[in-house]
């Protein structure tokens, strides 16, 4: 059993703490939160005592509890001043993405890490599901022919998506495009190079930055990606993924909810249905969320730099803060310029 200390235990951190309980090989020795409700929450579900809840985590450590492992849940903004605290600890950190709310903080978290043998781990539930191994696969197999791009559509409601989000800057890209562009890395089993992108906020947005964006990338192999994010939209929405199609020579990979298939070449202006080929059925998201966990517990168990360690997802992460600076300089950013 590995003892996890969880800081943040409302809002998304509720989720962690039934998957930590379903893993059966991690157990929470402590619960930190600044809200003492959530903490009461946190407590009603896990059973755990009231001495080994926390309002910081700094107390949890000086009250002598000990643990293998930090569970960081808190909004972006404070992720380095808690992944700091449990590093100097000793503690090896799974935090939720991203890393960090810039790419300075993000550095220097990793800057951290760089001197020690702790492993540092992101939570990307979405690669670690066998439809994503699986278009992986296709996608450089030649089965499709010549790849000549990528596109990537999301659209989503979210008018109201916890306060922290409607008063930060870039809320589309930060919070939400993090999950698709290391997403799209793991599908496409590629890297990016460089970006273009033009984000905006909508006349009728509840949020104070950009909640709708277009972005250009090109990846290391040549292989261009458009992607279109829109997360106060009217109209038909996507799946929490998005819909994402690999344009062949001869088919198209496709994925939309819940299915990958092939869309194989042969449709024409009247016959406009091209012949399917159906891959596999696509998991629900969220369960990636406990094979994120045990890819974390094994790495630590066989001491060895898990999928999706910090530094591997800093490379999504440059594709973020690089779609930021290119909507705001509009010009295309180098991703190396991102990277340590
Ligand atoms: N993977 C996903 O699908 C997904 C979904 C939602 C949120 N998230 C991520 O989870 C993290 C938390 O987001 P959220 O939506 O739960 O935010 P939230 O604001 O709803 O909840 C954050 C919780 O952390 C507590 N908190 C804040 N700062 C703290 C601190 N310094 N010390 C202790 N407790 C503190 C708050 O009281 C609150 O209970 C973010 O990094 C976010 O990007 C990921």
């Amino acid at each position: 059993m590995v003892k996890l200390i969880q800081v943040g235990v409302g809002g998304y951190g509720s989720s962690w703490l039934s998957t930590v309980m379903e893993s059966q090989r991690a157990q929470h020795v402590a619960l930190v939160d600044l809200n003492l409700e959530h903490l009461k929450q946190a407590r009603e579900i896990t059973g755990l005592p009231d001495s080994v809840c926390f309002t910081n985590l700094e107390q949890a450590l000086m009250n002598g509890i000990e643990a293998d492992a930090l569970l960081c849940i808190v909004p972006p903004a404070y992720h380095e001043s808690v992944i700091r605290i449990g590093v100097s600890a000793g503690m090896h950190i799974l935090s939720e993405k991203p890393i960090a709310h810039t790419i300075q903080s993000a550095h220097q978290i990793l800057q951290r890490f760089n001197k020690t043998d702790r492993i540092f781990m992101i939570a990307q539930k979405a690669r670690f599901h066998p439809w994503v191994r699986r278009f992986r696969q296709i996608v450089n197999s030649g089965q499709l022919g010549q790849i000549s791009h990528v596109t990537h559509y999301f659209r989503a409601p979210y008018y109201s998506w916890g306060e922290f989000r409607h008063q930060m800057q870039d809320p589309l890209y930060i919070e939400m495009s993090i999950h698709h562009f290391d997403l799209l890395r793991a599908l496409l089993g590629c890297d990016p190079v460089q970006v273009w992108s033009t984000s905006w906020n909508t006349p009728y947005s509840t949020f104070a930055g950009d909640i709708t964006g277009v972005a250009h990338f090109v990846m290391d192999n040549g292989w261009p990606i458009t992607y279109h994010a829109d997360a106060i939209a009217s109209g038909d929405m996507t799946d929490w993924y998005g819909e994402i199609r690999a344009v062949g020579e001869d088919g198209t990979l496709t994925m939309i909810y819940p299915e990958l298939y092939i869309a194989k070449k042969g449709a024409n202006h009247t016959d406009r249905q091209a012949p399917q080929e159906f891959i596999m059925k696509v998991s629900n998201p969220q369960e990636g969320q406990l094979v994120a966990l045990y890819e974390f517990l094994d790495a630590i168990k066989e001491n060895r730099t898990p999928e999706s360690s910090g530094q591997d997802n800093l490379k999504s992460l440059a594709m973020v803060f690089g779609a930021i600076d290119a909507s705001r300089d509009q010009e295309f950013k180098q991703i190396d310029d991102y990277l340590l």
